[in-house]
């Protein structure tokens, strides 16, 4: 019998991710926020979000971005937290975007919590999806993507994506999505913006 002896290491990775509630740690994590005084104009009642107080929380993600935004090839993986709440009778919701590279897709999954997600093509036809623990969504390319948490408690979920996506706000800061997530009576209800 042939011996071989190597002297590699076997290393521990850089990071962790604690899978059920998709917190990471370690090396190159970065972390982001968006209060209630971030978000102008998106929600439908601007008056009752110039009503409430300013710092309040609305979601935060953590990342791992192990290469430049921009590189292509690379993947990203992050993690949303969107807090329960509503600015009149619509539901607390991530800002939402296309990507700078449109023709890049994603993958969302649920975590905890109970959330709607928002999907809206070039043409601006929009759809949803539940999102809740295990669900598991296809982001195609060309689709601006919105969550909204329609639950009592915090709704997380997880993404990946292509490091050469980029983020483009512009179009939903200025035109919004085609429908909007609202509380209707206890009930999430699309209506058309
Ligand atoms: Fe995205």
């Amino acid at each position: 019998m042939m011996s071989v002896i190597i002297n590699d290491p076997i290393r521990q990775p850089m990071q962790s991710l604690d899978i059920a509630k998709g917190v990471f740690a370690g090396a190159g994590i970065i972390v982001s926020s968006k209060n209630i005084g971030q978000l102008q104009y998106m929600f439908l009642d601007e008056k009752a979000r110039q009503q409430m107080d300013q710092e309040q929380q609305v979601y935060r993600v953590q990342a791992n971005l192990p290469v430049d935004e921009g590189t292509a090839g690379g993947l990203f993986m992050g993690t949303t937290w969107i807090k329960a709440g509503a600015v009149g009778n619509e539901f607390f919701m991530t800002q939402g975007h296309f990507h700078q590279l449109a023709s890049r897709g994603e993958y969302y999954w649920g975590l905890e919590g109970n959330g709607v997600l928002l999907l809206m093509d070039e043409d601006r036809n929009t759809r949803a999806e539940y999102v809740y623990p295990g669900s598991l969504h296809y982001i195609p390319a060309y689709t601006a993507h919105r969550v909204a948490n329609i639950g009592n408690t915090e709704l997380s979920f997880g993404a990946c994506w292509p490091s050469d996506a980029g983020h483009n706000y512009d179009e939903i800061k200025e035109r919004g999505f085609s429908k909007r997530l609202i509380n209707h009576n206890g009930i999430p209800t699309l209506i058309n913006a």
